[in-house]
């Protein structure tokens, strides 16, 4: 198809907004074979960068058709580099150009335009997370537009039951006020790369549901009181309900999803008593749970975040259209033997890519890509 003139401009809610959710709906993310999100913003498309500090959308013109458009974020986070450990980070995201449109230079200028407003906004760093096996997008960033592989990340799905699982009694689960939060995340927190300056702002968002911490009965936890200290194991996490901005759906089921639900239906009918989680029905918008900012320290930790999940499961069976929980852990961190979660529905590698912006961030760039990478990082409810 032959294009005219490509005009790359800032979204417009009245002009753009049905034209945006027409292309994200006719856009499948990710390689054909596999199974496939779509996103349903609800009326709002730009609803997944509203929350962060600093934003904007872009879209792409071609002979006034909408033909690709893409979001950015901004922030200030950790990342351990000489002098300072800090960075303002610019986020890319919701990357989309109209199949009939590919592979003409479409997707490039609007990442090359977005890379403007970052630096005009002093921006170091620029990343962007995609599936490992979505060949176009990796092929785009890494080979055209010189982004460089940086960290894998798992993200772990977990579905959620009808039924609600059972808590250790030995376990105290106790929810935090925000200003408690706020200082155990900068306590304990704070180092982890990508940990976000304005987490004050993260943890007071409606969307963030509460943080709870876990130690074991018996030990006392006064953390807050003059002198107090933690106990010598406890978990702490967040959650952020991610469906009230947005719903997810599912477009393509492989075969072996299919099978494995029927069968799981099929025991559960003739076993009841085995409680075996069914499938949820993907098919249908859905929203979801996202748990952020797990932390653990003690030699007991590991089974007080399981017990910290299961908390979060059993909340989620009370929450409408909550059909899964979700988290993204660090690809080597070993929070994940703790965490439940189907294989079936997770991403065990996640790839995040980054760019330096300025030329005086190479040096940093190459010591973040060339040093291997600490075991936690803190992946943002805002950037879901
Ligand atoms: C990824 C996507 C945005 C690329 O948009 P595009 O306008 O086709 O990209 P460009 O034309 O600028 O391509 C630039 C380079 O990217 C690479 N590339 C793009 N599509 C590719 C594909 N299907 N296979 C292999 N490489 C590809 C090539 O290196 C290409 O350069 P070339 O055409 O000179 O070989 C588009 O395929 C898309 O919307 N995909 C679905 C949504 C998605 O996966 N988004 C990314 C989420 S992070």
């Amino acid at each position: 198809m032959a294009l005219g003139e490509i005009k790359i401009r800032s979204y417009d809610m009245q002009m753009d907004r049905v034209r945006v959710e027409d292309l994200e709906r006719r856009c499948e993310v990710g390689p054909a074979e596999h199974v496939f999100l779509f996103t349903d913003t609800l009326g709002d498309p730009i609803c997944r960068i509203r929350n962060s500090p600093l934003y904007i959308m872009l879209v792409a013109e071609s002979d006034s058709e909408l033909v690709g458009v893409i979001q950015g974020s901004i922030k200030i986070v950790t990342v351990h580099k000489p002098l300072k450990d800090q960075a303002s980070v610019g986020y890319i995201l919701g990357l989309r150009v109209s199949p009939l449109h590919r592979r003409k230079g479409i997707g490039s200028s609007l990442v090359l335009k977005l890379e403007e407003w970052f630096l005009g906004n002093d921006v170091d760093l620029a990343y962007m997370a995609t599936e490992k096996d979505n060949e176009a997008s990796v092929k785009l960033f890494t080979e055209k537009l010189e982004f460089v592989k940086f960290r894998t990340p798992a993200i772990l799905v977990n579905p959620v039951a009808r039924r609600t699982m059972h808590l250790s009694p030995d376990v105290e689960i106790v929810k935090l006020e925000i200003e408690q939060a706020e200082c155990l995340y900068q306590r304990f927190m704070a180092s982890t790369e990508f940990f976000p300056h304005d987490m004050d702002k993260i943890l007071r968002n409606k969307l963030s549901l509460g943080t709870w911490v876990a130690y074991p009965r018996g030990e006392s936890w006064d953390e807050f009181e003059p002198d107090g200290r933690v106990p010598t194991s406890w978990a702490m996490l967040s959650v952020w309900n991610s469906g009230d901005i947005f719903k997810l759906r599912v477009g393509k089921t492989p075969l072996s999803y299919l099978i494995y639900a029927k069968s799981l239906k099929l025991i559960d009918r003739i076993f009841p008593c085995f409680k075996l989680a069914s499938l949820p029905d993907v098919f249908h918008p859905f929203g979801f749970y996202f748990m952020y900012g797990l932390h653990r320290e003690g030699p007991r930790s590991g089974a007080l975040v399981l017990s910290l999940c299961r908390f979060v499961h059993n909340m989620a069976t009370k929450c409408h259209g909550c059909k899964i929980i979700v988290t993204e852990i660090g690809g080597c961190d070993t929070l994940r033997l703790h965490i439940p979660y189907w294989k079936l529905l997770s991403c065990s590698e996640d790839l995040w890519c980054i760019k330096a912006l300025k030329n005086e961030e190479k040096h940093t760039l190459f010591e973040l890509t060339n040093t291997p990478s600490t075991s936690a990082l803190f992946v943002d409810p805002r950037e879901v």
